[in-house]
C-alpha cells in the first residue's frame, strides 16, 4: 500500500533505479499559494552526495510538478512531482538476489514477490523512496506554516554520540542546516561527522536519532481511536525505511516514573492554559493540547556495509561471506532529518484537515 492519509493524502511511486520517483497529493485546498522553490529546498536536503556522511550516488533529485498547480497556486487537482533517477548503478544488485543481504529487505521480498520485483538499487525498498514523502510533506508544510504551525527535526543522536544540551527552537531551525549531520550544536556536529567517517573507514555503520517538534497546533488536533496524533505519525514514521522506534514525549522513560512525576501540571501563563512540563509531548488522548508536540524516531545502522558478514546462498543452500559494493550511506540518520520533517508535516495537515482546523 503505497497511499496514507486520509483528507490529505500522499502517494508514493517509482523505484530507486526505474526511470523516476515522486509523490503526489490529494486534498491540498485549492487557492494555496504553494513555491516550487520551497518545495526544492526540502528536495535539496534529502539528496545525496553532502561529503563523507552520505552516499557518493550524485543526484540533483530535481523536482518536476506535471499536475495541480496553476500560477503558483493549488488547482484542487492532486498535485504530482516527478524526480528523475539519473546516476543509476544497478550492477551490484543482481548478486543479491542469490545471496541476500543481512539487515536489507532482498530476502523476504524475493519471496513475496516470487522475483517479480524491481530490485535494482533495493527498488521500492530504497532510503531513495523517500524523496516521494518530502515531495508531500514540502507542499504540506507550506499550508501549515501560513497557519504558524511550524516543524522542525534535529538529529539528536549519532552513534554514541549524543546531544545532550537542547537549543531552541528557532536557533535550532537554522542551525541544523548549517552542517551536513543537521545538529543544532555545531560542536556536537563535528563529533557526529567523525563518528560517521571512522565508521565508513571501518567498513561499518552507525545509526542514530532524530527528534521532531512540531509548534503551533491548536488544542483538539487528532482524530482517535486510530487517526490519534500518535497512531498517524507513527504509522508515517515507520514506513520511513531504516526507523525501529518512535516514541513521544518522555515515552520508554514513563514507564519507570510515578504518576506524580509523569503528570504534566496545568497552570496559567500569559492567559493561557498550559501544562509546566510536557511528558505527553503535546498529546493526551490522541489529541493535540496545544504544546508542542514532541517525539523521537530511532534509525539503525545501515545494513549496507563493506565489511564481511555471513549470509546464504538460496541456490546452493549454503552458508556464504558476503561484502556488500555499491555506493551507500554509512548513516541513515543526516539525510533523515528532512524526511522526518516533512511527513510530519503531511500527517499534521491530514489532521487538521480531517478535524476542521483548515
Ligand atoms: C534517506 C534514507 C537513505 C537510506 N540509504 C540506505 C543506503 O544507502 N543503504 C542501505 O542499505 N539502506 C539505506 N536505507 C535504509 C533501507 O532502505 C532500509 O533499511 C531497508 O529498506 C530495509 O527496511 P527496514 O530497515 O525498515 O527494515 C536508507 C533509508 C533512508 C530513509
Amino acid at each position: 500500500m503505497n497511499i496514507i492519509g486520509s483528507a490529505y493524502k500522499v502517494c508514493i511511486f517509482g523505484s530507486s533505479h526505474g526511470p523516476f520517483i515522486g509523490g503526489s497529493v490529494q486534498g491540498c485546498p485549492h487557492g494555496e499559494k504553494i513555491s516550487t522553490t520551497a518545495i526544492q529546498i526540502e528536495m535539496d536536503r534529502r539528496a545525496p552526495g553532502k561529503g563523507p556522511v552520505s552516499t557518493p550516488r550524485s543526484e540533483r533529485d530535481r523536482v518536476e510538478i506535471v499536475s495541480g498547480l496553476h500560477e503558483g497556486r493549488a488547482t484542487g487537482a492532486p498535485i504530482v512531482g516527478l524526480v528523475k533517477n539519473r546516476d543509476c548503478d544497478s550492477s551490484a544488485y543482481d548478486a543479491f538476489r542469490r545471496v541476500p543481504r543481512p539487515g536489507h529487505a532482498d530476502y523476504p521480498a524475493l519471496v513475496k514477490y516470487g522475483g517479480n520485483n524491481d530490485h535494482r538499487g533495493g527498488g521500492q525498498f530504497s532510503g531513495r523512496m523517500t524523496a516521494g514523502l518530502v515531495f508531500a510533506g514540502a507542499v504540506a508544510r507550506q499550508v501549515l506554516e501560513r497557519r504558524k504551525v511550524r516543524v522542525l527535526a534535529q538529529t539528536i543522536q549519532v552513534g554514541k554520540v549524543r546531544l545532550e544540551k537542547l537549543v531552541p527552537f528557532s536557533a535550532a531551525e537554522k542551525l541544523t542546516r548549517t552542517n551536513a549531520v543537521c545538529c543544532a550544536d555545531r560542536a556536537v556536529a563535528e563529533q557526529m561527522k567523525d563518528e560517521i567517517v571512522k565508521a565508513h573507514e571501518e567498513k561499518d555503520s552507525v545509526g542514530g536519532i532524530v527528534r521532531c517538534t512540531v509548534l503551533g497546533v491548536p488544542v483538539g488536533v487528532g482524530e482517535p481511536f486510530f487517526g490519534s496524533i500518535e497512531s498517524s505519525l507513527s504509522a508515517m514514521m515507520f514506513s520511513i525505511p531504516g526507523v525501529k522506534g518512535v516514541e513521544f514525549g518522555a515515552g520508554f522513560a514513563s514507564g519507570a516514573l510515578r504518576g506524580s512525576e509523569n503528570n504534566d501540571p496545568f497552570i496559567i501563563r500569559n492567559k493561557k492554559i498550559v501544562t509546566k512540563s510536557n511528558n505527553a509531548g503535546g498529546i493526551l488522548g490522541g489529541l493535540s493540547t496545544g504544546m508542542p508536540i514532541e517525539f523521537k524516531v530511532a534509525f539503525k545502522p545501515t545494513s549496507s556495509i563493506a565489511k564481511p558478514q555471513m549470509s546464504v546462498d538460496i541456490e546452493a543452500k549454503k552458508p556464504i561471506e558476503l561484502v556488500v559494493s555499491g555506493r551507500h550511506d554509512p548513516c541513515i540518520v543526516p539525510r533523515a532529518v528532512p524526511v522526518v520533517e516533512n511527513s510530519a508535516a503531511a500527517v499534521m495537515l491530514d489532521l487538521m484537515l480531517q478535524g476542521g482546523f483548515i
